[in-house]
């Protein structure tokens, strides 16, 4: 198993990708903090690796990404309990879609919080870790949104490009120091913000199909898949992966 005698500390991971993250790295061994401002959703994941036959465990933290100081004090608790070898800074929103200049100042000021600066902070409060262990290694999740930019998701797609750039110049800093770092760019995928989108249009379904049909694979992406890509960055089958941005869109880009 690849993540034997390894913990990964997942935020977001109360919902959709980062629940999805959380069960495959339990399934595949690893210890697994499920961190995530929702402490029901991520005592439900928890709930789910326990009752699933897993060689990993799973514990949840509620947490507010936006928070500094809360993020560094649940990396050091991890660190002190179990030590840190992957850090996933996977925590995002969306905003309503709409015209750049119609987003409102404090949709604007929220999307930064969770998807830019969640980020940062999450990454700020591991770094030291990693580099003083000399080992481990760092995912975030960017979207094909901060890839090829996103119409009517301005602000989503402005964090989202960040946090990608973002990912590429730390994974400069901390290759030295035997530590990678990546980011993950997933296309539409069928998690509940997605789902959320869909709701509002005044058609569901004709929304869901049109949008399906611009993808090479004539669907959107199921949150394992996502996981799955996750896991294999995290993994030692990508050590000499970093600096990446792996775009898993089920070939929309590629039409
Ligand atoms: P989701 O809405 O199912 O899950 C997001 C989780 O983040 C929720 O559990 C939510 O409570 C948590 N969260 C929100 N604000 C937080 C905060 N301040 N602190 C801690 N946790 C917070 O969404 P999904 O789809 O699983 O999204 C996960 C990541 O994937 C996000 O960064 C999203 O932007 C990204 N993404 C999603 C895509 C999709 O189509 N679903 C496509 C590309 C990227």
């Amino acid at each position: 198993m690849r993540f034997n005698d390894t913990t990964v500390f997942v935020t977001g991971g109360g919902s959709g990708i980062g629940r999805e993250s959380a069960r495959r790295f339990a399934r595949e061994g690893a210890t697994v903090v499920a961190a995530d401002i929702d402490a029901d959703g991520a005592a439900e994941t928890v709930e789910q690796i326990a009752e699933s036959d897993v060689a990993g465990t799973a514990e949840s933290v509620e947490l507010d990404v936006t928070d500094a100081e809360a993020v560094q004090d649940a990396v050091d608790a991890t660190v002190e309990a179990h030590g840190l070898d992957v850090m996933v800074n996977n925590a995002g929103i969306s905003h309503t879609s709409g015209p750049m200049e119609e987003v409102s100042l404090t949709d604007r000021d929220r999307v930064f919080g969770v998807n830019a600066m969640g980020v940062w902070n999450g990454c700020r409060a591991a770094i030291p870790h990693l580099k003083e262990q000399g080992s481990g290694n760092i995912v975030n999740t960017a979207s094909l949104a901060g890839v090829i930019g996103q119409p009517w998701s301005s602000a989503y797609a402005f964090t989202k490009g960040g946090v990608a750039k973002f990912t590429r110049s730390i994974a400069g800093e901390l290759g030295r120091y035997g530590v990678r770092a990546n980011a993950v760019c997933p296309g539409f995928t069928d998690t509940p913000m997605v789902q959320g989108g869909l709701e509002d249009h005044e058609d569901p379904e004709a929304a869901r199909d049109s949008l399906e049909s611009q993808y090479a694979l004539k669907r959107i992406g199921e949150p394992e898949e996502i996981a799955g890509a996750i896991a294999f960055l995290a993994s030692d089958d990508a050590s000499f992966v970093t600096g990446h941005e792996l775009v898993v869109d089920g070939g929309y880009s590629a039409l």
